[in-house]
């Protein structure tokens, strides 16, 4: 059946699109330990897709029954390019598709990508209306709060929608606070008030009591950076605000008890890379499991050299 954002089982938790972290051996990972999440690739160049660039379309690749509703996540500028990358997307398989309108790297912004478009409402508004034009699944927006103040999030929002936007993730931050400050949630409360369409907050829920004491009026939550080392915290969250009970799954564990876990992401990555690329890959990852505990740094440096997952399970089997 095909995947509505309307339809979908509330509260929506949604793992946040990561570049460098969100590949299908990270989603494939999450959606093992938490089926009800929804998850999305990393942003992918609606050019690249467009002139089909093997590299961009190969970062597009899942597995339909795992990862089922897939979203995949793109940027770009060019309302023509989105007609074309959007029907390889939905020719792909996935549920959905997502358009950045949040990214601040400096490289996405000069291009007028990403969150440069929440100052080019118009502009915006041609690239939702072309994706929606190419396609049946539905196409959603993420975008931040405003470029440098707050109060354009509403009517900014509000084109998105008559665009045709299907539902709207929000990051509580401003283009100018990139990652510093806060996630301010009270202007993504207020903006749910005047649109018809799900809305999704997102920024800093680093636990289930944070997704509680976040959701408000909101359709869901989104998260991002609380699953590095902690990806226990989906299942958490979805317990949490499904069933109305806290739980920190990951502060009854022991790291022998995560070992297994980590091994089957590991296992993931080599299955869908090869053994390699998997393990340089999962390097970063390795730096968030490995903490808090005596001797975790002697591991950690020891595991940076590590090119075989054999290597990496033996490493890791000797904390007791
Ligand atoms: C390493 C990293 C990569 C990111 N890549 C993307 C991306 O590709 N697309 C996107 O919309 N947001 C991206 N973001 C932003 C996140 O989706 C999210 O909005 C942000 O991290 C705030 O949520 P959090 O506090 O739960 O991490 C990225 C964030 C991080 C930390």
């Amino acid at each position: 059946m095909q995947f509505s954002w309307k339809d979908t089982a509330k509260p929506i938790v949604a793992l946040a699109p990561m570049a460098g972290v969100t590949d299908a051996s990270y989603r494939q990972f999450i959606k093992l330990l938490s089926p009800e999440t929804i998850v999305y690739t990393e942003f992918l160049s609606t050019d690249a897709i467009h002139f089909g660039a093997k590299k961009t379309l190969k970062m597009m690749s899942f597995d339909p029954e795992l990862e089922h509703p897939f979203i995949v996540q793109v940027f770009g500028a060019e309302p023509e390019h989105f007609l074309t990358a959007c029907k390889v997307i939905e020719q792909a398989g996935a549920a959905g598709i997502d358009i950045n309108m949040g990214c601040p790297a400096a490289r996405v912004v000069s291009s007028c990508h990403g969150s440069a478009l929440i100052r080019e409402p118009k502009l915006a508004q041609d690239i939702v209306a072309a994706a929606k034009k190419a396609v049946k699944i539905p196409v959603s927006v993420k975008t931040r709060l405003g470029w440098d103040r707050v109060d354009t999030l509403i009517n900014f929002c509000k084109g998105l929608e008559e665009a045709g936007a299907d539902a709207l993730s929000i990051h509580g931050r401003r283009y100018c606070d990139k990652f510093t400050g806060k996630a301010d949630w009270t202007p993504i409360y207020e903006l749910k008030k005047e649109v018809n369409i799900p809305v999704i907050g997102n920024g800093d829920i680093m636990s289930a009591q944070d997704a509680v004491d976040r959701i408000g009026n909101l359709d869901g939550v989104m998260v991002g950076r609380g699953t590095f080392g902690n990806p226990w915290l989906m299942p958490d969250i979805v317990h949490a605000l499904r069933n109305k009970n806290i739980l920190s799954t990951v502060s009854t564990m022991t790291f022998a008890d995560k070992v297994p876990q980590i091994l089957q992401h590991c296992e993931l990555a080599v299955r869908i890379k090869g053994e390699e690329r998997a393990m340089l890959e999962m390097r970063r990852h390795f730096s968030s499991y490995v903490k808090g505990f005596d001797g975790a740094k002697e591991l950690r440096v020891k595991l940076l050299t590590v090119t075989k997952l054999e290597d990496a399970a033996k490493l890791l089997s000797t904390v007791s």
